[in-house]
């Protein structure tokens, strides 16, 4: 849930390091830190500070480390063992000072070590398992002399997941070890940088080696990459960063959200223009070679998951075949048999989701933004929604490619399965094929709508989203949105269940959101029920219908009202915008959610 870097560079390292943690701000923001030294230098120069990343990079500019410290490592923290506070910060260094390290991950059996080590004489400042580290590598350090070797025997105690970059006053050199986490290198010519994520080397290199669990890397004149017996491995093969330093650059919008928005027309074109051609003749799946089954389960959270509920719904109504959502958190493994398995993790880090495909013994897709990650390296069969870098803790074009990718394999599924007539795929791939033009319209038609309704919607304590059928999913995804960003409460229910309970809580001036779908009948009967009882009604419907947000296609796909999620991003937003929050790092949230 951290984001960890370092470098071994000509320059000063703080040039590397720091626009490189700010590109991984999104996996953690409560506290930063960086340790630098350089070859001759006996001592570490470490700086950390609670906050923001831009706290560290006032201090940075205040403490202005002498610019011959080309060696450094790197931390933003997303706070698990201990408070948010100084000591508790990254890097974590040995009894010393001479040893410092960054991690990402949990260590189980942090107490025990712990323990052990105090029993020994280490003496411990701070609450957090990751400390654990240096006094271990300061243990082995002693008795082989060798970072790397000392790191490696320092691992071999471990417990837990971790992506480590451990630096050292007396040794220049850095060393990375990773087990369950993500890490990768990059080198051009004689520097050398690694970081828990590519964004983070955007402009450095144009090629990444992905770190696999066990692999320790140094990082000194050479790369030298072993195993954890200390057997020479050769360099993973390269992947290609192609992604520019404008794909993660704020540019002209107010915070990366707002970008992140507009940019859905053109992923989605781009993602359709690699999928489609594979969808009515069946190729897209039957490429993925994967064995028969009877049933499809989704495995995802948050977003994912309600991207992986509209793309069931066309594997079920399309394919016919049997599909559920499966909150990945809450899997248990019940039934064996020919299941498939999509997770669905615009990451592909998320904790949650590793954890339950432990149990999973049938084959897995995975439909990630991330297709070198941790899930990504344990699958049968990986579709790339390609959307370049989310860097706004709300998931907006990842969840969107998710459906559109979901719902081009539950075509395609149904064309190599022979079960839809070639007419109706044509014609839903053809609707398929629309979608960026209906995503553009909606954006630019939502965005003053949004715009215009956010101050008086910022009064109000808390939401309901309603929908149904088709619409359900895009209805959950709405509330979560507001929920995460503007932290009013908010719920998501089917127009005929609010009669059940929850209608009790509309008093004068709540607002519902209707997104329209499934039966207009049913919610347009409800939303009059609620009207009556003072509620705000907000319609998301279609042109001419005089919803509020007039952006949806006439006949939905059975993929549902894709085209209303840009008036469910923008409304979060401007609501958010007008309660100052910051939309692209809320409170108490990091995107790439690595603890269970
Ligand atoms: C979405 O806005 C959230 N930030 C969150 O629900 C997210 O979708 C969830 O944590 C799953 O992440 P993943 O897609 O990386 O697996």
């Amino acid at each position: 849930m951290c984001g960890i870097v370092a470098c071994r560079t000509s320059a000063p390292a703080v040039e590397f390091l720091l626009p490189a943690l700010s590109r991984l701000e999104y996996r953690g923001y409560d506290s930063a830190g960086v340790a630098l030294t350089a070859r001759g230098r006996d001592a570490l120069h470490t700086m950390r500070a609670v906050g923001r990343l831009a706290v560290l990079e006032d201090m940075v500019a205040m403490e202005s480390p002498s610019p011959d410290l080309g060696i450094g490592i790197g931390h933003t923290r997303w706070a698990t063992h201990g408070a948010v506070s100084e000591p508790n910060a990254h890097p974590h260094r040995d009894c010393g000072g001479a040893i410092a390290v960054v991690h990402n991950g949990i260590i189980d059996n942090a107490d025990e070590l712990r323990a052990r080590l105090q029993s020994g004489g280490h003496r411990f400042s701070s609450e957090v398992d990751s400390e654990v580290i240096a006094h271990l590598v300061e243990e082995a350090y002693a008795s082989c002399g060798s970072l790397v070797e000392a790191v490696r025997r320092a691992v071999h105690q471990l417990r837990g997941t971790w992506a480590l970059a451990v630096t050292s006053a007396n040794s220049a050199e850095v060393v990375l070890a990773c087990y369950r986490s993500p890490l990768v290198v990059g080198s051009s010519e004689t520097e050398h940088f690694a970081g828990s994520d590519m964004i983070a080397m955007i402009g450095r290199v144009a090629h990444v080696h992905v770190l696999q669990d066990g692999d320790i890397v140094e990082l000194a004149d050479h790369v030298s990459w072993t195993d954890m017996k200390g057997n020479q491995l050769t360099p993973r093969s390269p992947v290609t960063v192609d992604w520019d330093a404008e794909d993660a650059e704020i540019g002209v919008y107010e915070d990366f959200m707002e970008k992140e928005i507009s940019e859905q027309p053109a992923v989605s074109a781009r993602l359709l223009d690699r999928l489609l051609p594979g969808v009515a003749n069946g190729l897209l799946w039957k490429n993925l070679a994967l064995p028969s089954f009877r049933s499809i389960r989704f495995l995802a959270c948050g977003s994912s998951l309600n991207a992986a509920a509209a793309a069931a719904r066309v594997f079920r109504d399309v394919a016919d075949i049997p599909a559920r959502t499966i909150i990945a958190s809450e899997f248990e493994e019940k039934v064996g048999g020919e299941v498939l398995t999509i997770a669905v993790s615009q990451s592909g880090e998320t904790a949650d989701i590793v954890s339950a495909l432990r149990q999973v013994h049938g084959p897995v897709l995975l439909i990630t933004n991330a297709p070198y990650s941790t899930l990504a390296r344990g699958a049968d069969a990986v579709i790339d929604c390609g959307s370049g870098p989310e860097i706004g803790v709300a998931a907006t074009k990842t969840f969107t490619t998710q459906v559109i990718a979901g719902a081009a394999l539950g075509l395609s599924a149904a064309a190599a399965l022979g079960r839809s007539s070639g007419s109706e795929i044509s014609q839903q791939a053809l609707a398929l094929a629309k979608v960026p033009d209906r995503l553009e319209a909606a954006h630019l038609t939502s965005f003053p709508v949004a715009h215009a309704l956010a101050g008086e919607l910022a009064q109000a304590p808390g939401f309901f989203f309603v929908s149904r059928g088709a619409g359900m999913p895009y209805a959950t995804e709405g509330a979560l949105k507001l929920k995460e960003i503007t932290y009013r409460w908010c719920d998501a229910i089917p127009a005929g269940e609010l009669k059940h309970g929850s209608i009790s809580l509309i008093e004068d001036g709540t607002p519902v959101v209707v997104i329209d779908s499934g039966s207009p009948v049913r919610l347009h009967g409800a939303a009059s029920e609620m009207a009556t009882r003072g509620a705000r009604i907000i319609r998301i419907g279609p042109e001419g219908s005089g919803a509020a947000f007039p952006v949806l296609a006439d006949v939905e796909g059975p993929w549902g009202p894709l085209e209303g999620v840009l008036a469910l991003q923008h409304l979060a937003r401007s609501v958010a915008v007008a309660l100052g929050r910051d939309c692209d790092k809320p409170r108490n949230l990091a995107k790439s959610v690595t603890v269970l």
